[in-house]
């Protein structure tokens, strides 16, 4: 089966083109590279014995786009290309919206044009924003508190639009809670343009400090309303992540999904994870200690999110998801092999 990746040169795009590759897929990747290294692509065909074809583009230049896929003719769409930071987003909205929503309406005019009707979607269980009710279910109304996780939203209603509107079109929105780790054989991992946002590689770049005195941690804000006063996330191993994407073209090609074409589904372990928690994890596997501050909240982010990963794991038939430990393992045998990212 012939499958378009849309930034598939970040970090969980690359895990997933691996798989995919592993499984015999016949991969196309379209990215700009805006967030990721060409070294990817060195990466994934080692660790997967088999090279796809790598398109540089942006998805938003939408004649070329069609082109490409006029070329190709896929089955199935991975839209992972988008920004990704919630911080970044509060200072830059209108590059957030131009990006995530112009750039998935691009795709979606290149893609009627060609005729590919099926597409999974990098969604974010930052859709939920701020509840009380945990595990959050996939039922739950959107609340979104800032632009980034506001694309996500509209991106996902607009599948939903389509699909209900026409048949022809099935779409599959995976909503990520904390993707993290790497690949176990530590070629492959998390690398993006400038310092990193997400906790798990600033947790690990802290650790990888050569001189004790320089690994500092910053939370940001411990007066949280959660047991240790520290934010909770969901983390789940990438390797799991790439794993409900292929599961996901499964469900794309069963008839009659249960809404219209189009399903949500919680991609998490379903479990909390405190901030606090999660140092003493990357502590653990490094073997290294941190020194800790507390700094004030960032705009934007909510006490807890966890989701509520039973229909997923129905859907996907995923069972068994790799646990922190491992997570943190991983994570750091890849930055340990790669103290500057794929260089
Ligand atoms: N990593 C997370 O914590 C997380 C959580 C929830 C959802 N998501 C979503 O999952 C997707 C993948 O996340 P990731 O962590 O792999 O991010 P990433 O930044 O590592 O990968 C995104 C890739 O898309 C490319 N890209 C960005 N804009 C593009 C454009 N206009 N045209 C072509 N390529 C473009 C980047 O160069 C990069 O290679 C994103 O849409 C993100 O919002 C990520």
């Amino acid at each position: 089966m012939r499958i378009l990746v849309t930034g598939g040169s970040g970090f969980v795009g690359s895990h997933t083109v691996a798989l995919l590759l592993d499984k015999g897929f016949d991969v196309t990747v379209v990215d700009n590279y805006s967030n990721s290294l060409v070294e990817a692509e060195g990466a994934i065909e080692r660790v997967a014995s088999a090279r796809p074809e790598f398109c540089r583009l942006d998805i938003r230049e939408t004649d070329e786009l069609q082109r490409i896929m006029a070329r190709v003719e896929p089955e199935v769409i991975i839209h992972f290309a988008g920004m990704k930071h919630v911080g970044e987003s509060t200072q830059l909205p209108q590059e957030y919206y131009d990006c995530n929503v112009g750039g998935m309406l691009s795709l979606l005019t290149a893609a009627r044009e060609t005729d590919t009707r099926k597409i999974v979607f990098s969604s974010s269980g930052s859709v939920y924003g701020e509840t009380n009710q945990l595990p959050i279910p996939e039922k739950r109304p959107h609340a979104p508190t800032n632009p980034y996780s506001t694309t996500k939203s509209v991106c996902e209603r607009i599948l939903s639009d389509l699909c209900t509107a026409d048949e022809s079109w099935s779409a599959v929105a995976l909503r990520y809670f904390n993707p993290a780790g790497a690949h176990p054989s530590g070629l492959l991992g998390e690398w993006c343009v400038g310092p990193p946002s997400n906790l798990l590689p600033r947790v690990i770049e802290a650790a990888a400090c050569e001189d004790p005195e320089d690994r500092k941690m910053v939370i940001h804000g411990d007066d949280f309303d959660t047991p240790d006063g520290t934010g909770v996330r969901d983390y789940v191993h990438v390797q799991d992540v790439a794993d409900a994407h292929v599961r996901a073209i499964e469900v794309l090609n069963q008839p009659g999904l249960p809404s219209g074409g189009f399903e949500a589904l919680n991609i998490g372990r379903g479990q909390g994870v405190s901030v606090r928690e999660l140092i003493v994890a990357v502590e653990q596997a490094s073997g290294r200690e941190l020194s800790i501050e507390v700094g004030p909240r960032r705009p934007g982010d909510v006490s807890a999110l966890y989701g509520d990963t039973s229909l997923a794991r129905d859907r996907l038939g995923l069972v068994d998801y790799r646990g922190l430990d491992q997570i943190c393992q991983d994570a750091w045998r890849f930055k340990s092999m790669h103290p500057n990212g794929y260089t």
